[in-house]
């Protein structure tokens, strides 16, 4: 089948476009390139140096699926410019979105974001838990959904709504809760526990994009909730500390109260089984870590490059 992935050299989608690649898809890859391409060269793979509101009916010529993972990724990134992340998230998702249609396309697969419920008490968000995003991250994603959910009469839609995704990507985020804690545990020998009591749901890479293999092989649609642990920042340095004994906890104090349980029920009773845990994810890291793979590089914290690069890559 041949795929065409935008946000292909981010964090998830250098991984998933990996694992297309192994099923024999035919892949590709349209991304700006803002935190480096660390894509294989491979027969089966376009990897082009483009933004998304450049796709034409030429970049789709042949495509199946589109799986639209390319955002301004987080919530630091997205308060950097209200204007490029409403641009970047809503106004370039309605032109891709108007292409595919004319393209002709079979299925569109959404990366939204389970940060979409904003705050919730409740303890099974799941999809049909009202959204009450609280940022513009939280809030173009909404919006961003909402256009997908327009096209459904031209082509199979599904969004996907994640946990906080954690485990080894070449190229890597360490801006991400696992990830970034891990990594602190392993440089610092000292895990920062901001607060503690936050819960965040968390998802192994792995699964992740095992849910975009799941959707490209059935013929399910609609919004998905993605994400099966829901652990507080506590229980998350505990599990960083059983794996790296020598390591201190240090607990502080955090002005960030975002915490949410999500219930990821749905995907689970149309038959995605999860395969890992984050508990995997850190054991992972620690082993790239000690193998030398995790690079210290400008870009792994998304925002903090990005508030330095704004102009380069916007103009
Ligand atoms: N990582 C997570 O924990 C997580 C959780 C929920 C949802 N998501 C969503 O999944 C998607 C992928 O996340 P990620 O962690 O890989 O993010 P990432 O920041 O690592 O990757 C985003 C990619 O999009 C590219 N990009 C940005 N604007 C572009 C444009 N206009 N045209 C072309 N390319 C552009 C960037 O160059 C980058 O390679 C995002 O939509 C994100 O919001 C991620």
């Amino acid at each position: 089948m041949k795929i065409l992935v935008t946000g292909g050299c981010g964090y998830i989608g250098t991984e998933l476009i990996k694992v297309l690649l192994e099923h024999k898809h035919k892949v590709i890859s349209v991304d700006k390139k803002i935190f480096g391409d660390y894509l294989p060269k491979h027969k089966n793979l376009k990897n082009l140096k483009l933004c998304v509101s450049q796709v034409n009916a030429n970049t789709l010529k042949g495509v199946d699926t589109v799986m639209h993972l390319a955002a301004i990724s987080n919530d630091p990134a997205a308060i950097l410019n209200s204007k490029i992340t409403w641009e970047t998230n809503v106004l370039h998702t309605l032109k891709l979105l108007k292409m595919c249609k004319k393209s002709k396309i079979n299925k569109f697969i959404f990366a939204s974001s389970g940060s979409v419920y904003g705050i919730s008490k409740k303890n099974r968000v799941d999809e049909n838990t009202e959204l009450l995003p609280i940022t513009d991250y939280n809030k173009t994603k909404m919006v961003g959904e909402k256009l997908v959910e327009n096209f459904k009469k031209y082509f199979s839609t599904v969004i996907l709504r994640p946990g906080t995704v954690c485990g080894y990507s070449d190229n890597i985020r360490l801006d991400l809760t696992v990830n970034a804690m891990t990594l602190d545990a392993l440089k610092k020998d000292l895990i920062n526990v901001n607060g503690g009591k936050q819960i965040r749901p968390q998802l192994h890479i792995d699964d992740m994009i095992r849910s975009y293999l799941f959707f490209l092989n059935n013929n399910k649609t609609g919004i998905f909730n993605v994400g099966f642990e829901n652990y507080s920042i506590s229980k998350i340095a505990d599990m960083i500390n059983k794996n790296l004994e020598k390591v201190k906890i240090k607990k502080n104090s955090s002005i960030d109260v975002r915490s949410y349980k999500l219930y990821a029920g749905k995907i689970l009773s149309i038959g995605f089984k999860k395969s890992k845990s984050s508990n995997d994810a850190i054991i992972d890291l620690i082993k790239n870590f000690n193998n030398k793979k995790i690079k210290d590089r400008k870009t792994n914290l998304r925002s903090v490059f990005l508030s330095q690069n704004l102009k380069k890559f916007y103009g």
